[in-house]
């Protein structure tokens, strides 16, 4: 999964978030057609491309030098003025004042050193009223014992976003086929939530 390079090519081209598309929606149902959506290891940028063509200005990070390169390739020419790309690690990152903080499947990858800090900076940066849209691992995941991992039950999950209102908290926990290389237990929680 840390072959990033490999992990962009194969998702070149997939369509956005379906946690993106719902924080859209909920937007738009509210007149809001536009804003500042903060996309958190944005990587080869489905979602940025996915904001930018409904309307909004992005911020795009991440920490892998060839993520952008396939983001900027794929954006037309008249909606480069509202993207402008960071390459941060999560340790480091500042995230601006913004009306959605994007994060899908992201958040997982930060180490758990960082993460206390990098969560209290998205959740001061979101406005009364914006969303948060992404996912956590569980702590039933096979991945939660890797080093440098941070998985979260369902209950710090919820503990996380006080203060948000969840207009989505799907959790997905499955197995993969037993023939695949490297099978894997998967728990996701795909979030969505509206800060009060
Ligand atoms: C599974 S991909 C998700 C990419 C994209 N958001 C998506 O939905 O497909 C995880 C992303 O986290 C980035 N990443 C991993 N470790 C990071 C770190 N320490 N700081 C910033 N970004 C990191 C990777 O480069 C990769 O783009």
């Amino acid at each position: 999964m840390e072959d990033w390079p490999g992990y962009f090519q194969s998702v070149l081209g997939k369509g956005p978030r379906e946690t993106l598309i719902a924080a859209l929606d909920s937007f738009a149902q509210e007149g809001v057609t536009h804003g500042l959506g903060v996309d958190i290891a944005a990587g080869e940028g489905r979602d940025s491309l996915e904001l930018l063509r409904q309307g909004w200005r992005v911020v795009a990070t991440d920490n892998h030098p060839d993520a952008f390169p396939l983001l900027w390739s794929r954006v037309p020419e008249e909606l480069k003025p509202r993207l402008a790309t960071v390459e941060v690690d999560f340790g480091e990152m500042q995230v601006p004042g913004c009306e959605l903080v994007n994060a899908s499947f992201a958040l997982p990858f930060c180490c758990p050193e960082d993460f206390p800090g990098l969560w209290s900076r998205i959740v001061a940066a979101i406005r009364p009223g914006g969303r948060f849209a992404g996912q956590f691992f569980g702590d039933r995941d096979t991945w939660a014992s890797l080093p440098g991992r941070t998985h979260h039950s369902r209950d710090e999950v919820l503990k996380l976003l006080e203060g948000f209102e969840f207009e989505m908290m799907n959790e997905e926990e499955k197995d993969d086929p037993p023939d695949l290389r490297s099978p894997k237990h998967w728990q996701i929680f795909h979030v969505v939530a509206k800060k009060r």
